[in-house]
């Protein structure tokens, strides 16, 4: 059995820290805000904005959840979005991802505050990871894989890592931070996707496989190398009338196959979700301090 990544305690280890570091805010007369925008009645999407809301009390971070209706038009939202840049209490902003299609989700980013902009999903904050500035935010899912692999103890320096898939939310930001000229990062990094030539050569040729490429159990053994790190983004719903709730949540690895090839791999779920939520309460916190 491979070393199994476990996401919930590495979790836990990033709360103790930021803890200590929201006490100090407090201290200084700074409670971090957090506002949660849900545009719609996505059952998924509910769920995440409910677990981010949970965090952020358990915390004792100020939490406003916004739950708008689907007929909430473009303006309507920017007005919310320019009511939140304003508020003064709020700290971080994130607009859940992916709205209604009528609304233009790319203009509700460019007008969100880029300091307000926790999922670093803002065209200046974007700039700001290919510059390596360290002032700006980046994508919550790519810095807590990061982290993941650091609290591992997996080698990044020089590594081979092969991320499957281009999104703007985790391949394109995870593919930048990995290769960074620091200490955790130094990677060679190689992004392939659903247009790829030779894909399975590629990834057999990786040290760290990052799968997010939302296909449930695409990588399969012979996608990985005898003792290969593989870290597992996808959380996918398949039907499963077994379960009380009618389905269940997978990775896109087929982890049974996969865990018998893997040095080390994390579980679906309680692999990389539960780091999701400690580095957007990460970044809320480096929001609010940032504000001082
Ligand atoms: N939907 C899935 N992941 C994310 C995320 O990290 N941020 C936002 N805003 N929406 C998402």
């Amino acid at each position: 059995m491979p070393n199994l990544i476990d996401g919930r305690a590495i979790a836990e280890k990033v709360y103790v820290d930021l803890r200590r570091e929201i006490a100090e805010l407090k201290a200084q007369g700074i409670t971090p805000g957090l506002a949660v925008v849900l545009v719609g009645d996505d059952p998924a999407s509910r769920a995440y904005v409910r677990s981010k809301d949970k965090m952020c009390r358990e915390l004792g971070l100020h939490s406003l959840k916004l739950e708008l209706p689907a007929s909430t038009t473009q303006t309507e939202l920017l007005n919310r979005v320019e009511q939140l840049n304003a508020d003064a209490s709020i700290h971080g902003i994130l607009v859940q991802s992916p709205p209604p299609v009528h609304i233009d989700e790319a203009a509700i980013v460019r007008a969100l505050d880029p300091r307000k902009d926790v999922d670093g999903f803002h065209p200046e904050n974007v700039a700001k990871l290919v510059l390596e500035d360290a002032t700006g935010f980046v994508p919550c899912t790519p810095l807590g894989v990061q982290r993941l692999l650091i609290e591992s103890s997996v080698n990044i320096n020089g590594a081979h890592v092969v991320v499957l898939g281009r999104s703007m939310i985790v391949g394109k930001p995870l593919a930048l931070l990995l290769m960074q000229k620091n200490a955790e990062g130094n990677a060679t990094v190689t992004v392939v996707h659903s247009r790829s030539r030779d894909l399975v050569e590629i990834t057999r040729s990786a040290d760290i496989i990052i799968a997010a490429i939302g296909r449930a159990g695409f990588v399969k053994i012979d996608h990985v190398r005898q003792d290969a790190v593989v870290i597992d983004v996808g959380i996918n719903r398949v039907d499963d009338a077994a379960t009380e709730r009618g389905y269940r949540l997978v990775g896109d690895v087929a982890f049974d196959e996969v865990s018998k090839k893997a040095s080390a791999i994390t579980p679906v779920p309680g692999g990389v979700g539960p780091m999701t939520i400690a580095m957007l309460m990460s970044n809320t916190v480096k929001a609010a301090r940032q504000s001082l």
